[in-house]
């Protein structure tokens, strides 16, 4: 009986311990490590490998995004949805929910001047965490 019972509490000990894991790998699904899976091989510090002059920079963006001025979250959410030119669409690929999060980040991360790459690291750092 004794036995049964520390069971039962070593299992609700290890459920406890268990349970709460989704909630934190859902939360680092964030828009950096987004944007390092999906985003960074073309536009790696916010540059662009490909059309060099269409950056996510602020001024870049108030230039060539339509509607960038207006709503800037929507116009990333539009690009990245419908993709555009040499720029594949993503609405196969990242659910509606994940194209917001990370035109969030691409929206904030212009407005800082993408200075602060570390976030970049973090979503490197979280990548090879995610493939020990
Ligand atoms: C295969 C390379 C590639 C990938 C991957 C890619 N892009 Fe692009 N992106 C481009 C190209 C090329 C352009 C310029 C398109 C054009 O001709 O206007 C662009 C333009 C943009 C622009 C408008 C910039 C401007 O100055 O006009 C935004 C915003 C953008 N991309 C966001 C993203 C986001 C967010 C992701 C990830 C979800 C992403 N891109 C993934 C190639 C890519």
């Amino acid at each position: 009986m004794k036995k049964l019972l520390s069971v039962f509490i070593l299992g609700f000990v290890l459920l406890t311990l268990i349970l709460p894991q989704p909630v934190l790998a859902e939360e680092a699904l964030n828009g950096s490590k987004i944007f390092s899976n999906f985003c960074a091989a073309c536009h790696i510090n916010g540059n662009n490998v490909v059309v060099a002059n269409k950056t996510l920079k602020k001024g870049a963006l108030l230039q060539y995004l339509k509607g960038y001025e207006e709503d800037a979250q929507a116009a990333i959410v539009n690009q990245v949805t419908n993709g555009k030119n040499a720029m594949p669409a993503f609405k196969n690929r990242l659910t509606a929910e994940e194209i917001k999060t990370v035109a969030d980040y691409v929206a904030t991360q212009a407005e800082k001047g993408w200075l602060s790459s570390p976030s970049q690291t973090e979503g490197l750092k979280l990548d090879r965490e995610n493939s020990r």
